[in-house]
């Protein structure tokens, strides 16, 4: 059914694209852009203006750990002004970073830890992201402005990206 078939696809520019086919496209540009550049900040800052302009979601950045404050300090992001610090445990963010496991949420307002940044996000996801010795350096935090906008296939690729800065 055509319905369907547009339900599960989106406007990519002038291609209409599958989400799994632009995920890998993505991991492709990806890839390029971490191999080619050994700056962790350049190489965030350059991901996230991919993630941007191939799935428009509202806000996309990355939290650095920052061991000394045990804190997570804002890095390179695409979208409005954003906390600048959240502390161990607090907000998805905190949670990801304790636990070590990527979160999907679904619905921020029925999150109680959630940190609202901005009023406008209303789903997120936050993948841990690791160092070679497999040590959590930061966590990439994605929200959209509508529900329920990421599952577990986001997940599934998101990490496939979180592994490249390993
Ligand atoms: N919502 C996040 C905080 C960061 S902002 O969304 C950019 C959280 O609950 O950790």
């Amino acid at each position: 059914m055509v319905t369907a078939f547009l339900s599960h696809n989106s406007f990519n520019g002038e291609i209409l694209m599958k989400k799994s086919e632009k995920y890998q496209l993505m991991l492709k540009q990806a890839h390029f852009i971490i191999e080619n550049e050994t700056d962790l900040i350049a190489n965030m800052a350059n991901i996230t203006a991919l993630l941007k302009s191939t799935f428009g979601w509202f806000w996309i950045g990355f939290y650095r750990v920052d061991t000394q404050a045990n804190q997570l300090i804002l890095a390179p992001f695409q979208g409005i002004l954003a906390c600048t610090r959240i502390d161990y445990g607090k907000g998805v963010c905190g949670e990801v970073w304790q636990s070590g496991q990527t979160q999907v949420v679904k619905d921020v307002h029925q999150h109680p830890n959630h940190i609202a940044c901005s009023a406008l996000s209303q789903s997120e996801i936050v993948i841990p992201i690791r160092n070679q010795h497999g040590e959590i350096i930061a966590v990439l935090d994605i929200d959209d402005d509508k529900l329920a906008t990421f599952d577990e296939q986001d997940a599934y690729y998101l990490e496939q990206l979180a592994e490249m800065f390993q």
